[in-house]
């Protein structure tokens, strides 16, 4: 019986998938200030996992270590079960793990098109990234020679997430999506985030306010002071999140 245990393969239908992404026991921080304490975080295959918590606490921080963007002074960051540590940027990009920073990070002085043209740095095509934002978002064809920063807040977004996608990521990071954003397009925007989950992307996000992205997670962790406290289903979450908001 032992025997048939350790030959059984890992894909069976009760082994829980590896992680795409993964910390453990992450510490990092801004020169000799640490923030993150020792952050566990786990995002599987296909999944949706809210990082939540009050401001301040470090989700922005975890984020930047995921993307390759802060170095971590401690634990260990893997992608697919490889440890990823001392990793750039660009080489996390090349590994599938893109990023949409707080502020979206798109050059508000370029057209729309000369952004997503930026976004070509990691071999993927001008013309079938052009294509794939003006099918998922015409608006954004309309506006092709415009300048971003002329365009609404949800346009931008639009936008940066355009230009995330066009590197076909594995694992998206998204810091605080609905920033600056009218609840109808926040509630847009994650409709677009799940459609994409529904074809495989894994995802995760930074939410100070939790209401805008909890209905398409799978899991929530709530992070207080540098630590990832509790992870569960979105719900029990919510409940611990208003109370230690309330705790200050
Ligand atoms: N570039 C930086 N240099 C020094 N300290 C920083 C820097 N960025 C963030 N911090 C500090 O790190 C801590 C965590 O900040 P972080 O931005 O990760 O929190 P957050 O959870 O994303 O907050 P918010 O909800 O406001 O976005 C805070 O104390 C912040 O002041
Ligand atoms: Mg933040």
């Amino acid at each position: 019986m032992s025997a048939a245990r350790q030959t059984a393969p890992l894909t069976g239908e009760n082994a829980e998938p590896a992680p795409l992404l993964e910390l453990a026991g992450v510490r990092a921080g801004y020169g000799p200030i640490e923030v993150l304490h020792g952050v566990d975080l786990k995002v599987g295959p296909g999944s949706v996992v809210a990082l939540l918590g009050p401001n301040g606490g470090g989700k922005s921080t975890t984020m930047k270590v995921c993307a390759g963007l802060l170095p971590l002074t401690g634990g260990e960051l893997r992608f697919a079960g490889r440890r990823m540590n001392g990793i750039s940027g660009e080489d996390a990009a090349r590994l599938g793990v893109c990023s949409i920073p707080e502020g979206r990070g798109i050059f508000p002085n370029l057209t729309v098109r000369e952004n997503l043209w930026v976004g070509t740095g990691t071999g993927a095509k001008l013309a079938a990234m052009e294509e794939a934002a003006y099918s998922r978002f015409p608006i954004l064809g309309e506006r092709r020679h415009q300048l971003a920063g002329s365009m609404s807040g949800g346009q931008q977004q639009m936008l940066a997430l355009s230009r995330a996608l066009g590197t076909d990521p594995a694992v998206l990071l998204l810091d605080e999506l609905s920033m600056g954003l009218a609840p109808m397009i926040v509630t847009q925007m994650y409709d677009t985030v799940a459609q994409l989950v529904a074809e495989g992307l894994s995802v995760l996000v930074a939410e100070q306010f939790a209401r805008a992205v909890l209905p398409i997670a799978d899991t929530a962790a709530l992070m207080l002071h540098g630590r990832v406290v509790s992870v569960g289903r979105p719900d029990e979450i919510e409940d611990q999140l208003s109370s230690s908001y309330l705790g200050g």
